[in-house]
């Protein structure tokens, strides 16, 4: 039996590696780490809530102190980080947080395991996930390969950027064991509707305005969520170790082309005529310092891993449409109490 760490595990990405890795592997011990900020919900994983191999554990990565006993306590062999505040706007009002969970965060957790296994470090990985915003922004051509140097431009980006370069300081300074993945943006089910794609379906549901921010000419490259979690199993499973993956489905849309093929899906499934959700659509302020595109090239992913992706854009924008049409109780309860503070302080 292995020990895995799972941190996150109850947010949108990290909920659907629990579930993947709790069901594929009986003879894994998952433990899932999650503070349950605004963003993490144990509604997310009820199916796996049960599982024999699974246990819940509520704290948070900033406590020292906490990470230190737990990782003592329960001897993790392997470590699958997600945890994190991820949310680019949030980043804007509030950069301290960002700060503290993702770099001091991820500093506590390398430090527990790095005092845990220093000198036998055999069969052991730290595996951190992030994100193609360390790269920066590109202009109309490129795509974003392992050996871009990083340039981060947001507060969460810079974040990001400053926990990968301490996973490989560890990894060269303690010879640890690492791997780390920059993925592309996600989307489908349980993502918190405060990211463009849920947030616009929510909306639409409701009646209520599309937030385009300035010209809605922005670039971004979708992947669907499980087909991440599933890269995930693979780079953590087959992935070299001190390797840097990226991982993105070659999939780049301007956010106003999404916008409308997420109207016309809408329109066809609530029954509504053609360009009814599309009305809906409202230019607003920019958001500060905003990247213009990124696009991921994961040619080193599927060629040396033989990843791809399992869905077009359109089919998995379609379930995830679904599931969110299906899933109302889901969506009420996240979207009441804190979460109508925060968006009244947004978007008025
Ligand atoms: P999310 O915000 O939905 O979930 C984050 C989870 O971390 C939540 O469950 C939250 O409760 C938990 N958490 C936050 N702070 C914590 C703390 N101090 N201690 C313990 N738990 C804490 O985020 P997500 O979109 O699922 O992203 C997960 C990871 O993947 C992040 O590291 C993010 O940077 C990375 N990533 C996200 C995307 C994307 O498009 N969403 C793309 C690439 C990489
Ligand atoms: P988001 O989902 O926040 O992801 P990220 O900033 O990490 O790429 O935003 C995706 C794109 O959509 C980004 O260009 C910002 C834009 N956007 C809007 O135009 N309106 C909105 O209300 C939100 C949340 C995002």
């Amino acid at each position: 039996m292995k020990n895995i760490l799972i941190t996150g595990g109850a947010g949108f990405i990290g909920s659907h590696v629990v579930r993947l890795f709790v069901n594929t592997y009986p003879n894994y011990n998952i433990f899932n780490l999650d503070a349950l900020t605004y963003a993490g919900n144990l509604e997310n994983i009820t199916d796996i809530a049960d599982a024999s191999n699974y246990t819940f554990i509520k704290g948070d990565i900033k406590d020292i102190g906490f990470i230190n006993s737990l990782f003592q306590k329960h001897q993790f062999d392997r470590v699958i980080h997600l945890a994190a505040e991820s949310h680019v706007d949030r980043s804007i009002t509030n950069p301290n947080a960002f700060i503290e969970t993702n770099v001091l965060g991820t500093a506590n957790l390398l430090n527990a395991f790095r005092d845990l296994w220093l000198g036998n470090f055999d069969d052991k990985l730290f595996y951190h996930v992030s994100t193609d915003e360390v790269y920066g922004s590109l202009g109309k051509t490129g795509l974003f390969v392992e050996t871009t140097p990083y340039d981060p431009q947001s507060p969460y980006a810079a974040s990001k950027a400053a926990s990968d370069h301490i996973v490989r300081s560890f990894g060269n300074t303690y010879q640890m064991p690492f791997v780390i993945s920059n993925c592309s943006n996600n989307y489908g089910a349980n993502q918190f509707p405060e990211k463009l794609i849920p947030l616009f379906i929510h909306n639409i549901k409701n009646n209520k305005p599309l937030p385009v921010y300035g010209d809605g000419n922005y670039t971004r490259d979708w992947l669907y969520v499980e087909d991440h979690a599933k890269a995930i199993d693979l780079i953590f499973h087959k992935g070299k170790v001190t390797e840097t993956y990226n991982i993105g489905g070659f999939n780049e849309w301007t956010n106003l082309n999404l916008i409308h093929l997420l109207c016309e899906q809408l329109d066809k499934k609530l029954d509504q005529p053609k360009g009814t959700a599309a009305k809906l659509i409202t230019y607003v302020k920019d958001r500060a310092g905003h990247d213009r595109r990124y696009a991921i090239d994961a040619t080193k992913l599927s060629e040396e891993l033989g990843w791809k992706p399992s869905v077009t854009f359109e089919e998995g924008l379609s379930k995830t449409v679904d599931w969110y049409l299906e899933n109302s109780v889901w969506l009420n309860n996240v979207t009441s109490g804190t979460y109508k503070k925060y968006y009244k302080k947004m978007y008025g």
